[in-house]
C-alpha cells in the first residue's frame, strides 16, 4: 500500500473537478480547434493557456457547446429528479433557441426533428457517430454514482438518444461514464483502463484501430475517444493530459472536454491549475461546481 500524508480526494471533489475539467478542456481546445498539430506549433509553440480566440472568435474562458450542453442536461436532471427524455429534449431545444455560440450538425438535425414530432427519441442512424452525445456525457454519470450500472448505462442512451441513436456513440457515452463513476469511487486509473477500455474495444472493435498517435482527430466519435484515451493513459497529471489531447488539434474543444472530466475525476480538484481555473468564465465555473454537488448520487437518492 502507498503511505502518503495526502488523503485521497473525497467522490464530491472529484466530481466538481471532473465538471470543471469539462469546461477548462472545453475553453482551452476551443482555441485550435480545427486545426493541425503543425499549425498550432507553428501559432503557440505548445498551446497551454487559456486565451479564447479560434475560428468561434472566443472570450478568454468563454466555453462553448460541449459545456453548456452539458449544463443544460445537468438541469433537467436536477428538475426532473431524473433521467427522462422528455424533459432532456425540452431542455435542450430551448438550449437551441438560446443561440449557443456552435452546435453539432447531428444535433441541430435532431433537435429540429423533435420540434416537430414532439418524440424525444431520434430514429436509429449509422451516420450520428459524431461525439456530441458523449461529450454531455458527465451529468448523467455524477447523477447515477451509486446505483447498478445498468440503470447508469439505461439513463446514458435516455440522454444520448435525443440526438444520436447510435451503437457506436452508446458504446462511447457508456464507457466514458463508467469510467468516470469508477474515478470517483478512487479506483486507480490502470484498473479503469483494465475494466473498461477492453470491454468498449471488443464491443465496437473500430475503437481499438489505431496504435499510431490519433492526430487531428475528427468529430467522429471512435477518432475522438481514441485521442482522448491516448492523451489519458499517457499523462501524469491534469495539465499534462489536456495540453497533450489540444496539442492534437482537430476537434480539440471536445478532446479537451472529455479528456478534462477524465483527468478531472482522477486526479481531482488539487490538481487543476489555479491559472486556468480563474481564466474560466467565473458564471460558469460557479455553474459547474454547484451542479456537480447538486448531481452527484442524485438518482441514487430518489
Ligand atoms: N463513421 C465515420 N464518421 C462519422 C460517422 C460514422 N459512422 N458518423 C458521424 N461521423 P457533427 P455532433 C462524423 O457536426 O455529434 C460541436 O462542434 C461526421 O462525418 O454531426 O452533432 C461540438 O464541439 C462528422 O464529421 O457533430 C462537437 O465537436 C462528425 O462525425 C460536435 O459539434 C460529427 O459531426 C458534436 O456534435
Ligand atoms: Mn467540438
Amino acid at each position: 500500500r502507498r503511505i502518503s500524508p495526502v488523503p485521497a480526494p473525497a467522490p464530491v471533489e472529484r466530481a466538481q473537478a471532473a465538471y470543471l475539467g469539462l469546461a477548462i478542456g472545453d475553453a482551452l481546445g476551443a482555441s485550435v480547434e480545427f486545426m493541425t498539430p503543425k499549425e498550432i506549433r507553428h501559432q503557440f509553440g505548445v498551446h497551454r493557456e487559456i486565451v479564447g480566440g479560434g475560428w468561434l472568435h472566443l472570450r478568454p474562458g468563454q466555453v462553448t457547446d460541449d459545456t453548456t450542453m452539458s449544463l443544460a442536461l445537468g438541469e433537467a436532471i436536477l428538475a426532473a429528479g431524473g433521467v427522462d427524455a422528455q424533459r432532456v429534449a425540452e431542455a435542450f431545444d430551448r438550449w437551441m433557441r438560446g443561440k449557443p455560440v456552435d452546435i453539432g450538425n447531428t444535433v441541430r438535425r435532431n433537435l429540429v426533428a423533435f420540434r416537430r414530432s414532439g418524440v424525444p427519441e431520434s430514429r436509429p442512424s449509422e451516420h450520428d457517430a459524431g461525439n456530441g452525445a458523449a461529450m454531455r456525457v458527465l451529468p448523467v454519470a455524477l447523477a447515477c454514482f451509486g446505483l447498478p450500472e445498468r440503470q447508469t448505462i439505461a439513463a446514458c442512451r435516455a440522454q444520448a438518444h435525443v440526438t444520436h441513436h447510435n451503437e457506436v456513440s452508446d458504446a462511447a457515452c457508456e464507457t466514458l461514464a463508467l469510467m468516470v463513476q469508477d474515478l470517483l469511487a478512487g479506483r486507480a486509473l490502470h484498473e479503469v483502463r483494465a475494466r473498461r477500455v477492453a470491454a468498449l474495444n471488443e464491443r465496437v472493435p473500430a475503437f481499438a484501430g489505431t496504435r499510431r498517435p490519433r492526430e487531428n482527430p475528427s468529430g467522429y466519435v471512435v477518432d475522438t475517444l481514441q485521442a482522448v484515451l491516448q492523451a489519458l493513459f499517457a499523462s501524469d497529471g491534469f495539465e499534462d493530459c489536456l495540453v497533450d489531447v489540444v496539442n492534437r488539434g482537430g476537434d480539440a474543444d471536445t478532446t479537451g472536454a472529455i479528456a478534462g472530466m477524465l483527468a478531472g475525476a482522477c486526479y481531482g480538484l488539487a490538481a487543476i491549475p489555479a491559472r486556468w481555473l480563474r481564466a474560466l468564465d467565473p458564471a460558469v465555473r460557479a455553474q459547474c461546481a454547484a451542479q456537480a454537488e447538486a448531481l452527484l448520487g442524485a438518482c441514487a437518492r430518489q
